[in-house]
């Protein structure tokens, strides 16, 4: 715990630490019952846990980290996120480890590109917002991995709401419905299919929330969701994966309108929507994300030359509103491309893409690359 509160900023640690006093106090005195305090750790979903105080910190500074950034817009959506134990969706994952505010990659592929995660619970608190459910609806998750965010749906829809979450991977869904269950959200409805075709089953939705990156809106989406719904999904708007959250409101029958647009990463979608992704391995640790037919296999030499690096004497803030200049490049030229590193990579080569526009690079299509980057200048 000291660790996370030396990793937030500045500002953050003196609330950091008022919040961690006051959760240690909450737990010495058990809540009144339906009272504000009776969330978050000491809420019934938290009863017979075996968390030391220090741990249940963890889980209220990971709400902190959350408040921290202006996420949290809505009181329901920050008591859900205290109501939900994490580190149960989580099993064999130490508690630091469920609580930091990271993705968690839960499963890989044989080369080791991640199939499955835990999104970054700021990730999920945003897209939470942008899907503004309410006490009562009905909604479908495509990609229940964890179960998390399907928990987080369900205190957010309460008794009278219902929740069907659909996940490809046989696995994935078995271990989501078992931590489920063991967190006390067992109406749940966890299918293993396609999410591509929705869930029939419990349509129509007044909310689809799509957890996995999609190339497109399938009709079954657009068939399942109410006259008035609303649909947050997470599109693909370039060949090299750019994605962005989108929400979206219905209009009418024929019209989708997005009234929320959000910078984020998934795992893509796999089964009948999939789109075979255009890559070039330009070494054993470094990809190249690509719009298809718009780069050859000799962009790899282009690492064998001597690297130039030209400052444009540009500076921004943290909080200056520069997050869509990849969209920018993606959309004003056909050479932009995404360029993906290991972190052995990153300790290894000239090249240092800025994480913040997701490695954002353009190329000639043979032979020469320029990786988009950013230094520190003012702690
Ligand atoms: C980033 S994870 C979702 C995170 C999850 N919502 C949570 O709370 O932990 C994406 C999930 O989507 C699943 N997925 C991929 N394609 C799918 C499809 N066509 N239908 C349903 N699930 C799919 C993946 O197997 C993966 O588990």
């Amino acid at each position: 715990m000291t660790s996370l509160v030396h990793a937030l900023p500045d500002q953050l640690r003196d609330q950091a630490a008022a919040v961690s006093t006051r959760l240690a106090a909450n737990l010495q005195q058990p809540p009144r019952p339906g009272s504000e305090d009776d969330r978050g750790p000491s809420s019934p979903r938290w009863r017979g846990q075996s968390l030391s105080k220090g741990a249940a910190g963890v889980a209220v500074l990971h709400g902190l980290h959350i408040r921290g950034r202006g996420t949290f817009r809505s009181p329901a959506v920050e008591a859900a996120f205290a109501a939900v134990p994490r580190h149960l969706f989580l099993p064999g994952m130490d508690l630091a480890t469920a609580y930091a505010p990271q993705v968690v990659v839960t499963k890989r592929a044989p080369d080791g590109s991640a199939l499955s995660s835990a999104s970054h619970p700021n990730m999920v608190a945003t897209m939470l917002e942008q899907l503004d459910l309410q006490p009562g609806h009905r909604v479908l998750e495509i990609g229940a991995a964890t179960g998390i965010n399907a928990a987080l749906l369900a205190e957010l829809t309460g008794p009278s709401g219902a929740v069907a979450t659909v996940e490809i991977d046989s696995e994935l869904a078995a271990r989501a419905r078992t931590a489920l269950t063991a967190a006390g959200y067992d109406q749940v409805q966890v299918v293993c299919g396609d999410g591509a075709f929705g869930h029939p089953d419990l349509a129509p939705y007044d909310r689809i929330i799509v957890t996995a990156g999609a190339w497109d809106i399938p009709a079954a989406w657009w068939q399942q969701l109410t006259p008035h719904g609303r649909m947050v999904v997470p599109l693909r708007l370039h060949g090299s994966g750019l994605t962005r959250s989108i929400a979206f409101h219905r209009h009418a029958d024929t019209l989708l309108i997005s009234d929320s647009v959000k910078v984020c990463g998934f795992v893509p979608l796999r089964g009948a929507s999939d789109s075979a992704a255009h890559t070039i391995q330009l070494a054993d640790d470094i990809t190249l994300n690509l719009a298809a037919n718009t780069g050859s296999r000799a962009l790899g030499r282009a690492l064998t030359h001597p690297a130039h690096q030209i400052w444009t004497g540009i500076m921004i803030g943290d909080t200056d509103p520069v997050e869509h200049l990849d969209l920018w490049l993606a959309t004003s030229t056909d050479h932009f491309a995404r360029l993906s590193l290991t972190p052995t990579a990153h300790r290894h080569t000239a090249l240092d893409p800025a994480p913040r526009w997701a490695g954002a690079t353009l190329h000639d299509g043979d032979a020469t690359l320029a990786d988009h980057t950013a230094q520190v200048l003012h702690r």
